[in-house]
């Protein structure tokens, strides 16, 4: 899609793993979506948890030489689709027991069939994350664990993140907390400037 200016619109997709669609995880992901639609980007959200998304089977058919992406038929289809044509991916999670909800968690594997010996599908996209949690910070609510594991996956494939925000729920809703709120529209804008 172009803008007015002829220029090609940057596409942001959010993937928005909390059960909770009016949550505080959702106001974080909506926050990173006004400031990139502020900066003139495309945004598409899924609200995982509205989706048929099976778990992996493990199969290996995304990897064998000649494969065409995992052969599994349901949702996901719609989230690859939107993935491939993104220029950047929000990942937004709430912690469960210490790391990233199971809707996330889902998701993450079945990109497996984005990543192959001949190389990631993720090359080139700029990756945002967002968490919220009810423990008091990012160690004792083990948001670090759902970080160190997107840090870990995405180093394995070279794609470099492009910045996180995460924040506590415990002491009050997001929806109140502006100075998070200022970080998730910058977020977005970050995401949505060298589209
Ligand atoms: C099943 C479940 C597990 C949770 N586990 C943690 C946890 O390990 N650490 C934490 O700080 N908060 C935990 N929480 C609190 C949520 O992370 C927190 O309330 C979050 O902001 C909810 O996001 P939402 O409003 O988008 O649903 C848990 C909540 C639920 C329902």
């Amino acid at each position: 899609m172009k803008s007015k200016t002829g220029k090609k619109r940057c596409q942001i997709l959010i993937l928005q793993g909390s059960p909770n669609p009016k949550g505080n995880t959702a106001r974080l992901a909506d926050e990173i979506a006004r400031g990139a639609m502020a900066s003139g980007a495309k945004v598409k959200e899924f609200f995982i948890q509205e989706h048929n998304i099976a778990s992996c089977t493990a199969c290996q058919s995304c990897q064998e030489p000649k494969a065409r992406g995992c052969i599994i038929d349901d949702d996901m289809d719609d989230i690859y689709k939107a993935a491939l044509e993104a220029d950047a991916i929000v990942f937004a999670s709430p912690i469960y027991w210490f790391t990233v909800s199971a809707q996330i968690k889902q998701v993450i594997d079945r990109f497996y069939a984005f990543v192959t010996s001949d190389g990631h599908r993720f090359a080139g996209k700029r990756i945002g994350l967002a968490f919220t949690f009810g423990g008091d910070d990012a160690v004792d609510s083990g948001c670090i664990n759902a970080i160190r594991t997107f840090q870990d996956a995405f180093a394995y494939i070279n794609a470099p993140i492009c910045g996180m925000v995460y924040g506590s729920s415990g002491n009050g809703p997001v929806r109140k907390n502006k100075a998070l709120l200022q970080k998730a529209f910058a977020l977005g804008k970050k995401l949505a400037k060298n589209g």
